[in-house]
């Protein structure tokens, strides 16, 4: 049994080191997160491996014979086997506790020159602000290898904070502040998710993460302080309207095709100047789309809740986003309408 456990055991901690379990390392956190894990794997196997070892011998050597229907003999208690079967495991674990609280401290320790997100989530969003330099996004940008101290707040319910290139994971909890820390060391594009169950648009509640270089950073900072990203002279209006629509997470709870949208917790998004057109008379449809977004009880389509949506749109986006947005929104709708 011994033998046979050994044998498993390695053959096991070989198999699952070379797994690859992980995303890209996007953080100095990465490393010993992923050292913690490996660790943990190489304690695990040999346990899971010893406890199946002595399971299956058992029953193979214990099993009944033919024609036995009888009651096994009565066995009572073995004191130092249960002193040893409760030691060990209580050394494992408090050892492997001390360990990971040692990593945790050394990851989320306080850093100079820290750049401070306040990251707020919401049915079915997330969204940032910048207090240092002044500025809101929809859209969570970094500067590379610039230590970041998140802090988290919830709107309405649980949700939970996650980029998993960086490992740290924190719960958004209405009514307090939860913190994280992270220093991002490697420029691309990553992926945010909400890692808690918070409603019908959970799964949806996806968001990307740029990691940036410092000057191209500072950059977008200012253009986000001085009234966002509106489309430049001669840049294309569809392409300026997406990249607003998918940076705002409006694709986690709408359909729209031409944004690969296809999420169902709001109304579908291809109709839109078809129900601006058939309301009350035909209002503006302009000045209906531009209400939806900043003001979204004011009119609500059948069979939808006018509370879910976010009512913050107004003061995230600058008056040129909302115009770029309407535009392309009004735009798509009415060229397929056309067709
Ligand atoms: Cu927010 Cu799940």
């Amino acid at each position: 049994m011994l033998l046979l456990g050994i044998v498993a055991s390695v053959i096991g901690v070989l198999i699952c080191l070379q797994i690859d379990w992980f995303p890209t390392q996007g953080a100095t956190q990465a490393d010993q997160i992923d050292t913690l894990y490996d660790v943990l794997l190489i304690v695990s196997v040999p346990v899971f491996v010893l406890v199946m070892t002595v399971a299956i011998y058992c029953v193979i050597a214990f099993r009944a014979k033919p024609g036995e229907t009888g009651d096994g003999a009565h066995i009572h208690g073995n004191t130092k086997l249960e002193v040893v079967w409760v030691t060990i495991p209580f050394i494992i674990v408090t050892a492997l506790a001390i360990y990971g609280w040692i990593v945790l401290d050394d990851i989320e320790a306080k850093k100079p020159n820290e750049l401070v997100v306040n990251v707020t989530g919401e049915q079915f969003t997330w969204s940032f602000d910048y207090p240092q330099e002044k500025a809101k996004s929809n859209e969570l940008v970094l500067p590379v290898d610039r230590p970041v101290h998140f802090k988290i707040h919830a709107k309405d319910v649980l949700h939970s904070f996650w980029v998993p290139a960086f490992r740290m994971k924190q719960d958004a909890v209405p009514g307090i502040e939860t913190n994280t820390r992270v220093t991002p060391n490697k420029v691309g594009t990553y992926e945010l998710v909400c890692a808690e169950l918070c409603g019908i648009g959970h799964a949806t509640m996806r968001q990307e993460v740029r990691v940036v270089p410092e000057d191209e950073w500072e950059d977008w900072v200012q253009e986000r302080r001085e009234g966002g990203a509106a489309p430049e002279e001669g840049e294309d209006p569809i392409a300026a309207g997406r990249e607003i629509f998918i940076s705002s997470g409006c694709n986690a709870c709408h359909t729209l095709d031409d944004a690969d949208a296809t999420a169902a917790v709001g109304p579908d998004l291809n109709e839109l100047a078809q129900v601006a057109e058939d309301r009350e008379g035909g209002t503006n449809a302009e000045d209906y789309v531009r209400e939806s977004i900043v003001d979204p009880p004011a009119f609500v389509v059948d069979g939808y809740s006018g509370d879910t949506m976010p009512g913050n749109y107004g003061d995230q986006l600058t008056a040129e986003e909302i115009d770029t947005l309407v535009e392309y929104l009004l735009g798509l709708s009415q060229t397929e309408k056309g067709e």
